[in-house]
């Protein structure tokens, strides 16, 4: 895990994980912060050993930590966050030794994590779902407010 590692230790990441906190002091809905990025990475790593898919460790938890890293874009410049995550993706993964077919995929996981794509077992597809599933809705105090529909919501436990 030394280059996932090589990513959280990154200056950039750090800085871009402080300014997305800045934003959400006061925030009653789902944060994007680094136990969001964690619990993704860990259900997409379940997820990817579940389905058999050929995918490395490395890869899943390099797309859940930066899938939501422009988060503080979409705040301060209205900047839609797949974009903004991707943007500054990209040189992180350069310094942190992803070779240019790793990078792809986990660029791709990251532009397409708020694009609907259920029901697939491509990774993209997997990735989504994480994404969602790392959501308690079944306890938490602002879901009457959710603009999530019921449907999306997650009211059970499932992993
Ligand atoms: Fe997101
Ligand atoms: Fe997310």
């Amino acid at each position: 895990m030394e280059r996932v590692n090589k990513i959280f230790n990154d200056n950039r990441y750090q800085e871009y994980l402080k300014l997305n906190e800045s934003y959400e002091t006061e925030r009653k809905f789902c944060r994007h912060d680094l136990r969001h990025f964690m619990d993704v990475a860990r259900i997409a790593y379940i997820l990817v050993l579940e389905n058999k898919i050929n995918i490395s460790k490395e890869v899943v938890y390099a797309a859940a930590l930066l899938h939501d890293i422009g988060r503080w874009m979409q705040y301060s410049e209205g900047k839609p966050h797949d974009e903004g995550s991707a943007d500054l993706a990209g040189d992180i993964l350069d310094d942190s030794g992803f070779s240019k077919a790793e990078k792809e995929i986990i660029l791709a996981a990251v532009r397409g994590h708020r694009a609907e794509s259920e029901g697939s077992e491509s990774f993209g597809s997997i990735f989504y779902r994480s994404d969602k599933l790392s959501r308690n809705c079944y306890s938490c105090s602002a879901s009457k407010e959710c603009n999530w529909k019921d449907e999306k919501k997650n009211l059970t436990i499932k992993y």
